[in-house]
């Protein structure tokens, strides 16, 4: 009898877990902790295939949730690499659209991309975060 009650306090705790992950998932698709991303731009980093997903493991954000213009730091092919993010699959705010997959740009320590062009669209209101950025921007090809 104690044997099943243990068994079964196991099995709730589990099924709580679940749901905990389940709905931090579905309500908030910001970038956090250990959300996979997309690297959107050509570096060979970034290029080469994976054996996991690269995978946010910091956010330089007090808040700990990332948006279009915040700094994270991944875990990528065995290496911690910044990154800076460009589009997200939850729904902005003011004018940030909404991606298919959450799309990051490598970054070097002083803030110089690591590739040379970015592949995909990128939020045309970035340009109005500061200068910072300015060497990222230079490397996108399109705006939305
Ligand atoms: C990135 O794209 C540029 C321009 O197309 C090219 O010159 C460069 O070699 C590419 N870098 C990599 C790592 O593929
Ligand atoms: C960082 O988080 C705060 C909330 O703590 C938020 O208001 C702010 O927009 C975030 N920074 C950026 C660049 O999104």
């Amino acid at each position: 009898m104690a044997l099943f009650s243990r068994l079964w306090f196991g099995l709730t705790q589990l099924s709580a877990a679940q749901h905990r992950s389940f709905s931090v998932s579905t309500a908030a698709s910001a970038i956090y902790k250990m959300t996979r991303v997309r690297v959107v731009d050509n570096s060979s980093l970034g290029n080469t295939p994976y054996h996991r997903v690269p995978r946010v493991i910091h956010v330089y954000n007090k808040s700990g949730i990332g948006k279009v213009g915040n700094k994270v730091l991944l875990a990528i092919k065995g290496q911690k690499k910044k990154a800076l993010i460009v589009g997200h699959r939850m729904p902005g705010d003011r004018m940030t659209p909404r991606f298919d997959s959450n799309n990051v740009v490598l970054i070097e320590d002083n803030g110089n991309p690591t590739g040379t062009r970015i592949k995909v669209p990128v939020p045309s209101h970035l340009r109005k975060l500061e200068g910072e950025y300015s060497k990222v921007l230079a490397i996108a090809l399109r705006f939305v």
